[in-house]
């Protein structure tokens, strides 16, 4: 009964966030960016998902290096907004769904994948910021989240594949949920970008746009690629697009696109976007 409506692909960057919360999203650099998220904002307002899955990264607010799960499942039922070291974000209280939480977990270890289970965890901007960019600075969230926390942080990351087959069992459990929810489905991160080392500030836009081109019709393209490709084309940091192939396999075999943004840069990153729905 309950039913995915659609799945978005946003990178995370933290000061789209900070531009926000701050009152300057009408001022350059940031208007551009943010007039290119407006037709996401209207679809998903016209979608009204009520429930919000969200494939993010955290980067060592909630983990560490000292424990670090390669595929975690929050089940809280709240989740505060982590102090990534200068305060945690002032936004409204992200309301989680514990039913659902606890649904998933047992669906994926039935599939076999078998995720650290959190009955506390701070989101940072992996998780907030893409809320931002969907629905802005409302009073409160008008969607239900569920985070999933994917390892892109310390190596070996979970394979592209086995990022978008971890996708179709979220579709799995979803379809067996015997309750009327109209669930989004946000994968974060990305686009290319790398923020240490030799090639800080690395972008790569011809992989960005064929990454792009392919998701919808071609992902398994994507989950063909290894690690080190990724991080070769994409920067270390660009590797985090892999979350957006759980988003993919969520979908179904046959998507639509309903819209895709690029923009280059924001802060040190290519920020893109993309909505899907399932085609059936
Ligand atoms: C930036 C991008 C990220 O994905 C991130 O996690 C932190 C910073 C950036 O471009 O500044
Ligand atoms: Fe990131």
């Amino acid at each position: 009964m309950a039913e995915i409506v659609g799945g978005v692909g946003t990178s995370h960057v933290p000061s789209i966030g900070a531009a926000l919360d701050n009152g300057k999203i009408d001022e350059p650099p940031w208007r551009g960016i943010f007039s290119g998220y407006e037709p996401a904002r209207s679809w998903i307002a016209d979608k009204s998902p009520d429930i919000a899955i969200v494939i993010y990264n955290d980067h060592g607010s909630a983990f560490s290096l000292d424990m670090l799960p390669t595929f975690a499942v929050g089940a809280a039922p709240r989740y505060e907004s982590a102090d990534e070291g200068y305060g945690p974000r002032r936004i409204p209280e992200i309301v989680g769904d514990p039913d659902l939480s606890w649904h998933l977990i047992e669906r994926l270890v039935a599939d076999d994948f078998d995720p650290a289970i959190c009955q506390r965890l701070p989101l940072d901007h992996g998780a907030t910021v893409p809320l931002s960019i969907l629905w802005g600075g409302p009073s409160e969230w008008p969607v239900q989240v569920v985070p999933i926390a994917v390892n892109v942080i310390q190596y070996p990351l979970p394979t592209a594949q086995r990022c978008l087959e971890f996708g179709r069992s979220i579709a799995r459990a979803v379809a067996d949920l015997e309750r009327p929810s109209r669930v989004v489905v946000i994968g974060t991160g990305g686009m290319s970008h790398q923020l240490q080392g030799e090639r800080a500030g690395h972008i790569n836009r011809e992989f960005d746009q064929r990454f792009l081109d392919d998701i919808s019709p071609h992902p398994e393209r994507l989950a063909a690629m290894s690690t080190v490709d990724y991080i070769r084309q994409a920067g270390s940091e660009g590797a985090e697009l892999i979350m957006w192939l759980v988003m993919r396999g969520a979908l179904g075999d046959e998507v639509k696109e309903m819209y895709r943004d690029y923009h280059v840069p924001a802060s040190n990153t290519a920020a893109g976007i993309i909505v899907l729905e399932p085609a059936a």
